[in-house]
């Protein structure tokens, strides 16, 4: 079996549905508590030793290579100004990980952005990440789909229960239970009505798959919202190998809608080790 390292991180999305704040932002780069999504993506990515990391991005997206990177000049203020705990994690941040970055030109939907990676991926394993989709617990979620992939050798999903008003938000499974406890999807629908919804258990932006997928991935004809999907690649590629998927264990924030964007701050803040106590008594005043 190979050893999975790469990642994909589709970045190039518009954010309409935070602006104005996206206007001249990056939705990636919107912060949660002391950090810009994008960087939880990474260090998730990262905890799981998928260090390879492929961002496809778009206009507008500069800042998010800057974020990666060395910034000498800020270093250098705040190492003479005596800031050590603000100059370590600057200059981790920025050696963190090595980026390739690949412009999205058009926006022609998830699937497309992944095969912009194509070139990279050299008949490699590989991880897709959405940042968007903020996903916090004990063990990282993309070392949970690595501990599957490494077992089975087979592409891997992260899937989570969703209620019903939320099946025509997501990519939805079908799958047969294995006898070693896994889950094997037989079938994928993107975006369902609730009445062709074969589960309740959706994709929530974390997958591992076999190169055979960017093979498929290339002959993909626009579906669902006149778009390239993935979930249409996933769902011929389980037609001719398995592909398995796990039931996430963590809590899951989408933050790529300003309500649930904003309970990632209220949740995380209230658990960060430096502002978490003072955030909470102000809170609780307010809501006294
Ligand atoms: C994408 C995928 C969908 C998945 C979702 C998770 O949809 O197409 O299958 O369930 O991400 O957030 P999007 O939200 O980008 O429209």
């Amino acid at each position: 079996m190979k050893t999975l390292r790469k990642i994909i991180f589709p970045t190039a999305g518009m954010g309409t549905r935070f602006l104005p704040a996206t206007k001249a932002t990056p939705k990636e780069m919107l912060t949660i508590v002391d950090r810009p999504l994008i960087q939880y993506g990474v260090e998730e990515a990262l905890a799981a030793k998928m260090d390879q990391i492929i961002m496809i991005t778009g206009r507008g997206k500069r800042a998010i290579e800057d974020h990666f990177d060395i910034s000498a000049e800020l270093e250098a203020n705040l190492k003479q100004a005596g800031k050590s705990e603000l100059y370590k994690e600057v200059s981790r941040v920025a050696r963190m990980a090595e980026v390739i970055y690949v412009r999205q030109k058009e926006a022609l939907g998830l699937g497309h952005a992944v095969l912009r990676a194509d070139h990279w991926i050299n008949d490699e394993p590989f991880a897709v990440s959405l940042a968007d989709e903020l996903i916090v617990g004990a063990k990282p979620a993309m070392q949970q789909l690595r501990e599957v992939y490494e077992q089975t050798g087979h592409s891997v999903l992260g899937l989570m229960q969703v209620p019903e008003d939320q099946v025509s938000k997501y990519g939805i499974v079908d799958y047969v239970a294995e006898d070693n406890g896994l889950l094997r999807l037989t079938d994928m629908v993107e975006k369902p009505s609730l009445k062709d919804a074969p589960s309740h258990l959706a994709i929530v932006g974390r997958y591992v798959f076999t190169p055979r997928l960017m093979e498929l991935l290339r002959d993909v004809k626009p579906g669902k919202g006149n778009e390239i999907q993935l979930t249409d690649a996933i769902a011929l590629l389980a037609k001719e190998e398995p592909v398995y998927g796990v039931l996430l264990d963590g809590e899951r924030f989408d933050a790529g809608n300003p309500a649930g964007f904003l309970v990632a701050n209220a949740v995380l803040g209230m658990n960060h080790h430096l502002y978490g106590e003072e955030f909470k008594q102000i809170l609780k005043a307010h809501l006294d």
